[in-house]
């Protein structure tokens, strides 16, 4: 009789399992199998099922009793904002970043802040010693009275504590460190992350607490572990930054209780993480006005206007067709500038490198940065800085030179105006149904050749 397979091949996106390793799985991801063991993979399972699993049938909408989704305050407002107002009770939200960018700091001073407000908060950590974390919290100011500090790795005494403990937040750090006594492969395995999250997802949401998780990253920034996990939990933060400025951002990029388009600005500092209310402010504090290749401009970041500078460096290149690298802005979008730029006004860029960068590692979702980035990019190629530096220029660029409004442009023209900015370059549209009566001075353009002589230096 033939053996049966003691291992298994399962794909840390979807959770597929597979007898043999596959190149491709079958949800379309590449180079996603991971080794397992078939007792182990059979037992996560089993957990995961066991979170859907209502008792009762189907139940009439009207007559279920509705959660009350009261939140509780972080105490960082930056948080509460990118949250969608705070911690829904009973809510689980996955926090990731790459190593040494700040998800301790910020989640031991959130628990913190909440043990003073709410009672008993549990921090649960896998990774450091009592006496490290102790350390953190003298330099942040984290003694909170009902704040408990837990080390331990095994799954099954951290739900213990918890439901023993019954605080009202916990934060688990980080669940790669977890395992799970009832699984025989290593942490950090695809069974491992999948059955830790689950279980934890049932303790949190069977006595209504809130929690979060710390989930590290990979090279590439995904998740390190299964994809899974992110489909599993209510919220799924991002925490990002240029490590150098010391800038960090952070991003939802799923929630189940509120929008996903706030952003939430930090600095890191000894004392822990400040939280940046004026943005413009500190973005503009290290901007370049004058010089060629800097433009100043704006672009919304979910409900804020930010004023920040755009950046972009053309030089000779080496090879016969030229680099195009940008950090912040769509890497399509940069081919359509260049190609725009090329055909309306009879450049040619096919052997000259060009680098783009958006200033403090802010990466605008919008269109709004186009004009910006094309006249930074001509002005670089040129030499010409723009030529009144208290000018700022917003607009989308269109396939034919022509621009296109943008939403919002009067409050665009607001925040400009509060950084001491005089005029606005915008596209003629905006111009058009102009309503600002403030002193900010708009000037308005049709298409990139009009916008390029109302900006540029002779
Ligand atoms: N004494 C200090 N003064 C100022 N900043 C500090 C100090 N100690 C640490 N930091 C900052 O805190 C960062 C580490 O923060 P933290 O441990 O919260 O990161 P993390 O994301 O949890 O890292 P990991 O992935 O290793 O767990 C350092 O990179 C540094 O910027
Ligand atoms: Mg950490």
């Amino acid at each position: 009789m033939a053996k049966k397979p003691q291992t298994v091949f399962v794909c840390s996106e979807c959770g597929y399992e597979s007898p043999k390793w596959l190149g491709q799985c079958i949800c379309g991801a590449w180079n996603t199998f991971r080794e397992e063991k078939v007792s182990d993979t059979t037992a996560a399972a089993s957990i995961m099922r066991k979170l859907s699993g209502h008792a009762a049938g189907p139940s009439k909408i009207a007559e279920i009793t509705s959660l009350e989704h009261s939140r509780m305050d972080t105490g960082v407002s930056e948080m509460n904002r990118v949250l969608g107002g705070g911690i829904v009770k009973g809510s689980l939200t996955l926090i990731s970043g790459e190593p040494g960018i700040g998800k301790s700091t910020i989640l031991l001073q959130t628990a913190a802040n909440i043990a003073r407000k709410y009672g008993k908060v549990l921090y649960i950590s896998g990774e450091e010693s009592p006496e490290q974390i102790k350390l953190r919290a003298d330099r942040i100011g984290g003694l909170a009275e009902e704040l408990y500090v837990f080390t331990e790795n095994e799954l099954e005494t951290i739900l213990e504590t918890i439901e023993e403990w019954n605080p009202v937040f916990f934060v688990i750090d980080s669940v790669q460190t977890l395992y799970s006594s009832r699984l025989t492969s290593a942490s950090g395995s695809v069974s491992q992350v999948r059955a830790c999250a689950a279980e934890i997802m049932r303790v949190s949401k069977a006595k209504g607490i809130a929690a979060f998780i710390v989930a590290h990253v990979n090279k590439s920034g995904d998740l390190a572990g299964p994809k899974i996990v992110e489909h599993l939990v209510d919220t799924v933060l991002n925490f990002s930054g240029e490590r150098n400025h010391g800038f960090r951002i952070m991003r939802a990029y799923k929630n189940r209780f509120g929008n996903t388009s706030e952003i939430g600005a930090f600095q890191m500092t000894q004392e822990g993480l400040r939280e940046i209310e004026d943005l413009s402010s500190s973005l503009l504090e290290e901007s370049s006005k004058g010089v060629e290749g800097a433009v100043t401009t704006a672009v919304y970041e979910g409900s804020r206007p930010l004023i920040l500078e755009v950046q972009a460096l053309v030089a000779g290149s080496g090879a016969s067709f030229g680099r195009r690298s940008s950090i912040g802005l769509d890497s399509g979008r940069l081919n359509m500038i260049v190609a725009v730029l090329e055909k309306k006004l009879g450049l040619n860029f096919t052997n000259r490198d060009i680098y783009v960068n958006v200033a403090g590692g802010i990466k605008p979702e919008g269109t709004g940065i186009d004009l910006a980035a094309a006249i930074a990019i001509l002005s670089a190629a040129t030499g010409k800085p723009v030529a009144d530096p208290g000018m700022i220029i917003i607009g989308e660029l269109g396939l034919t030179g022509e621009l296109r409004g943008i939403p919002g442009p009067e409050r665009i023209a607001g925040e400009a105006q509060r950084m001491g900015f005089g005029r606005i370059l915008l596209p003629m549209k905006n111009r058009e149904k102009w309503h600002e009566k403030g002193k900010i001075e708009a000037i308005g353009a049709r298409d990139i050749l009009e916008a390029v002589k109302l900006s540029l230096q002779d």
